[in-house]
């Protein structure tokens, strides 16, 4: 299990909020991959799991390269590609997942891949966000960032809109 550490904060609130979630969410293969004998319902529940996370993952790396393009963050641009690198492979991974059927192993294997993708990309490049601004040092802009965070969808959120509506990502 990934454990959230200081090392990976950007300073940015809503950031850090959205990566807290995601290593949570992120730590949720590793309990489906321990799960020996499958029901059918949790088969189910591990590919909506896959949109969900798919989904997440993009509002989540819009709204960094948004924070990092507000600051102009030298990251920006590697940040931008190691994005759409990561969702490019997680599309091809759960594509794979799709064709060949659900495998214990190759969850773990996701997780496993998550995991080392996370650690390494916060630590070298998102974290770079953070001598971009001071934003503790200034309470309203951090209000209106907390309250502009809370737009983030959540697991159940996320399972009740999928009969409507996508779900908002400003
Ligand atoms: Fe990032």
């Amino acid at each position: 299990m990934l454990n959230w550490s200081e090392k990976f904060e950007t300073g940015n609130a809503v950031i850090d909020s959205q990566h807290r979630m995601f290593i949570s969410y992120v730590n949720r293969l590793e309990e489906l991959s321990r799960s020996r004998n499958p029901v059918k319902e949790e088969v189910e529940l591990f590919f909506r799991f896959m949109d969900f996370l798919e989904d997440y993952m993009a509002i989540h790396f819009a709204e960094e390269e948004n924070c990092m393009l507000h600051h102009q963050c030298g990251a920006y641009k590697e940040n931008l590609i190691a994005h759409n690198e990561f969702l490019d492979f997680f599309k091809v991974f759960k594509h794979q997942i799709e064709i060949e059927g659900y495998r214990l192993e190759s969850v773990r294997e996701l997780y496993d891949a998550c995991v080392a993708w996370i650690q390494r990309h916060i630590l070298r490049l998102d974290v770079q966000l953070k001598p971009c601004r001071t934003p503790y040092d200034e309470p309203g802009e951090l209000a209106n960032e907390v309250q502009s965070g809370s737009d983030a969808i959540t697991f159940l959120e996320y399972f009740a809109n999928q009969a409507g509506p996508r779900p908002r990502v400003d």
